[in-house]
């Protein structure tokens, strides 16, 4: 076994809390039948217990280990989408699942990652996982492990390496505690990709159900206030907010800044951030997947560039573009209503 994956589970053993890689997010990891590691998370993180954390398996013939009930609609999209960016809600077995991972809720969240360092640790740990995003309550959730370092790195012994999250934007949630299938957090796997696989409609959240804490209101939200517009009135927007304050966009399809702004179209053509003293832009171009994997990068690097608000185009609504307006809409959404 790989030096780093020894040690990862050695302190996962021992009740620690790490840093770990997977294909959406980077995920603050505790060994998942631990209750007072599950404790820690939510110390470290700062969330409300009351706010369940996802519970990752190395394979799906784990879900009847730690889950409940009829599984026949959880193995069918198990074998269509994992290892994956889809989690699942279905009835806990109680008897492997502590309270403090599941927030009290007699449900459990579960998910096969795909990548390599997370299922490695996953198997060699012989137990789950669990895991949320190992970001701070509330604020932008990380895609490399430089983020996890300089938002938790003093909290935590350990934050394994598995190089930028591929996918960029957190799984997509499906419960299945129901009758009917509910879509409660979009993500890459779309609901019609789900319901095509089930045969069956996955439908919007209606409220009724159990639902994902932490996936209603302010979420994902940098320091700076974020501000959507449509992309015919970006550049206009811009124009009118640089008087007042220091401006930062996010440039989600290679939006190029009019020359009147002074900034050099040429280092925009790559990505990254440019700028001058008025005004930072984040260039982000190829697709709605680029502007997915891109948008934690973006909003955090606009905020280290000391924007006070950031201005985004709507992003392309099509695919995973729609789960990126969800996570838009939310950094946008007004702050101090953290659930
Ligand atoms: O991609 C992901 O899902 C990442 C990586 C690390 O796997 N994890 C992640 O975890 O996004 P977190 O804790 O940031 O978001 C988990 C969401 C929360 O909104 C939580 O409320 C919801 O899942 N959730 C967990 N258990 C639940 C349950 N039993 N019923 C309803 N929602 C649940
Ligand atoms: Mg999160």
């Amino acid at each position: 076994m790989n030096e780093a994956i020894a040690r990862a589970v050695q302190l996962l053993l021992a009740g620690e809390v790490i840093g770990l890689p997977t294909e959406t997010v980077y995920g603050l990891a505790a060994d998942a039948t631990q209750p007072l590691a599950a404790r820690r998370v939510f110390a470290i993180k700062g969330r409300p217990v009351g706010h369940p954390l996802i519970v990752h398996l190395a394979e799906s013939s784990w879900l009847h280990d730690y889950c409940a009930g009829d599984l026949s609609r959880a193995q069918r999209l198990a074998e269509a989408f994992w290892p994956g960016p889809l989690t699942l809600i279905l009835p806990k077995n109680a008897a492997n699942v502590p309270d403090e991972v599941t927030g009290g809720l007699n449900t459990v969240a579960v998910r096969v990652p795909a990548h390599p360092v997370a299922l490695d640790v996953i198997r060699a740990l012989g137990r789950p996982v669990a895991a949320p995003s190992a970001n701070r309550f509330g604020a932008v959730s990380p895609t490399t492990r430089d983020h996890v370092l300089l938002d938790l790195g003093d909290q935590v012994p350990l934050v394994l390496d598995g190089g930028p999250c591929q996918i960029g934007i957190e799984s997509t949630i499906v419960d299945l505690s129901r009758d009917q299938a509910f879509l409660l957090r979009p993500g890459a796997i779309s609901a019609a990709q789900l319901g095509a696989v089930l045969g069956e409609p996955v439908l919007d959240n209606d409220g009724e159900g159990p639902q994902a804490p932490g996936t209603l209101e302010s979420h994902y939200a940098p320091d700076a206030r974020v501000v959507l517009v449509s992309a015919q009135e970006l550049w206009n927007t811009v124009r009118s907010t640089m008087d007042s304050c220091f401006v930062g966009v996010l440039a989600l399809s290679g939006d190029v800044p009019p020359a009147e702004f002074g900034l050099t179209v040429d280092g925009l053509a790559a990505r990254g951030l440019v700028q001058n003293e008025r005004l930072a832009v984040y260039g982000i171009s190829g697709g709605v997947e680029s502007a997915a994997h891109d948008l934690y990068a973006g909003l955090r690097a606009l905020d280290e560039a000391g924007c006070s608000v950031i201005l985004s185009p709507l992003p392309e609504l099509q695919g995973i573009g729609l789960a990126v307006l969800d996570r838009l809409e939310r950094a946008a959404a007004p702050r101090g209503h953290q659930k």
